[in-house]
């Protein structure tokens, strides 16, 4: 059988095993097929050469007698850019363990093998190598501006749609960073109103010694220091869109307040006694649960079932599956674009984390990582090691009761410090243990923290 020839020769390769034939076996096989082969006969010895040179493709065996090659692994996957692991074990019964450590079979190689066995594996890891990076390019399906078409994101299509046909009410809920004005604007711009303006009041922002005169505006000599009429935000906003935006932060009396306007759709300018009709669609959003504001009394009721006439509800990024990627996708070109730099490439292991991270701050954390990454990241290819700490944590824990309680313990010990941004006083406060300690601790784990 015939190997394809990829980037064969010139291709480093380093062997790791405690067996010195076993090696020497692997050794002369690969070298006769062209690469450049190193071996260390330990996990430490390994590491120690990865620090100072760089290969396409580590080899390792799983049980050797000082270190486990899987710390190898998880050495290689969270430090090592650009490089591919394979693991060799003699224990069929070990598969599931790897399996559950790793991503997908190709990964190890079961003892005993053939020498075209090892020759069609490695070759196939290194081929992998060279063709995976790119997210695929595929179209965007965007709808609205809004990247994403998960069973989600389609249902708040429908909705966007639903409510642009009407005049009415819409709340906008989902967590931080979703999108909730992008879906104002778009139920704006997609509506007959398209035309009229589209103002955002932040509920957050205004006093309520300037309430009235902010929303509804004030007539010349209303109050010491009104020199000029003024419109206030629902003038500015007729025959268009007005968003209220953080509307759950909104003080009793700006709920009362607009409660009467929206109701009565109309208002008095502050100093006039003049009825003005107001005609603006009403959108507000918020990231609070505001069903459990009215249960504490602290939205009122009349206003939540004025304001909901339609609710749409975003959901959070880690629930939007594929969008994800596409969304990665989305603003690495145009980040790329706008900075005038090569549009990079990740790694799949990155693209992997990305799938599982949590995101929090939903699709703003996300465009704030991929502008980072775009700045920082030197070449063109973004591998773990770009990625801040704590994403690069979340991978490769083996959860379950088969987990050793060492591991265990550095996993709660990375994600204390995490929380607590590396302060180890506090760290080593909260473990119950004094800061040698938890130094030797985070030494032994070779846990990554910053400023050490
Ligand atoms: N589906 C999406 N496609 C493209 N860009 C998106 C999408 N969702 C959000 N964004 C972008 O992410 C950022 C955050 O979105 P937006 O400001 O609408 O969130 P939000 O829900 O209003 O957040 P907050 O509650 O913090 O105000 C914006 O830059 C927005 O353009
Ligand atoms: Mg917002």
């Amino acid at each position: 059988m015939n190997h394809k020839k990829i980037t064969r020769n010139g291709t480093k390769i380093l062997v790791v095993d405690d067996s010195p034939p076993t090696l020497e076996v692997i050794q002369r096989n690969l070298e006769a097929a062209g690469y450049e082969v190193f071996t260390a006969p330990g996990v430490e010895e390994a590491i120690a050469f990865l620090e100072q040179n760089s290969v396409g493709l580590v080899i390792t065996d799983i049980k050797m007698p000082k270190i486990s090659g899987l710390k190898l692994l998880k050495y290689v996957k969270e430090n090592v850019k650009g490089t591919e692991i394979m693991i060799i074990t003699g224990y069929p019964s070990i598969k599931g363990a790897v399996e559950a450590v790793k991503d997908g079979a190709e990964n190890y190689l079961v003892k005993p093998f053939t020498d075209e066995e090892l020759l069609s594996a490695v070759s196939r890891m290194l081929e992998k190598q060279a063709n995976r990076h790119a997210v695929e390019v595929k179209p965007l399906p965007v709808s609205h501006n809004i990247i994403g078409s998960s069973p989600g994101m389609q249902h708040v299509y429908r909705l966007i749609e639903k409510a642009s046909a009407t005049d009415v009410n819409v709340l906008v809920l989902g967590e931080s960073g979703t999108g909730k004005e992008l879906v104002a604007r778009a139920i704006h711009y997609s509506s007959k109103t398209v035309s009229g303006p589209f103002v955002t009041v932040n509920c957050t922002a205004i006093p309520d010694s300037l309430l009235e005169s902010e929303l509804f505006g004030h007539v010349k000599g209303a109050f010491t220091g009104a020199e000029a009429s003024r419109a206030g935000f629902f003038q500015i906003a007729n025959g268009g869109t007005l968003f209220l935006d953080e509307i759950g932060d909104a003080s009793l009396s700006m709920q009362g307040k607009l409660l009467r306007a929206i109701q009565n759709k109309e208002i008095f300018m502050v100093g006039s006694s003049r009825v003005q009709k107001i005609d603006a669609r009403i959108i507000v959003a918020t990231n609070t649960n505001l069903k459990r504001l009215v249960k504490k009394g602290l939205f009122r009721e009349d206003l939540y079932f004025r304001l909901n006439i339609v609710e749409i509800s975003l959901p959070p990024l880690r629930e939007r599956g594929e969008d994800i990627l596409m969304l990665v996708q989305f603003f690495m070109e145009k980040l790329s674009r706008d900075m005038n730099r090569p549009v990079p490439q990740f790694s799949d292991k990155v693209l992997k984390i990305f799938k599982n991270y949590r995101w929090q701050g939903n699709v703003r954390e996300l465009e704030n990582l991929i502008q980072r990454l775009v700045v920082l990241a030197d070449g063109d290819f973004i591998d773990v090691v770009d990625l801040p700490e704590h994403m690069r944590f979340s991978i490769n824990w083996r959860k379950g009761l088969n987990r050793p309680l060492a591991e265990v313990e550095a996993e709660h010990i990375a994600n204390v410090l995490i929380r607590l941004k590396g302060n180890k006083t506090r760290a080593a406060r909260i473990l119950g243990i004094d800061r040698k300690t938890l130094r030797e601790k985070i030494r032994r784990a070779k846990l990554p923290t910053e400023n050490e």
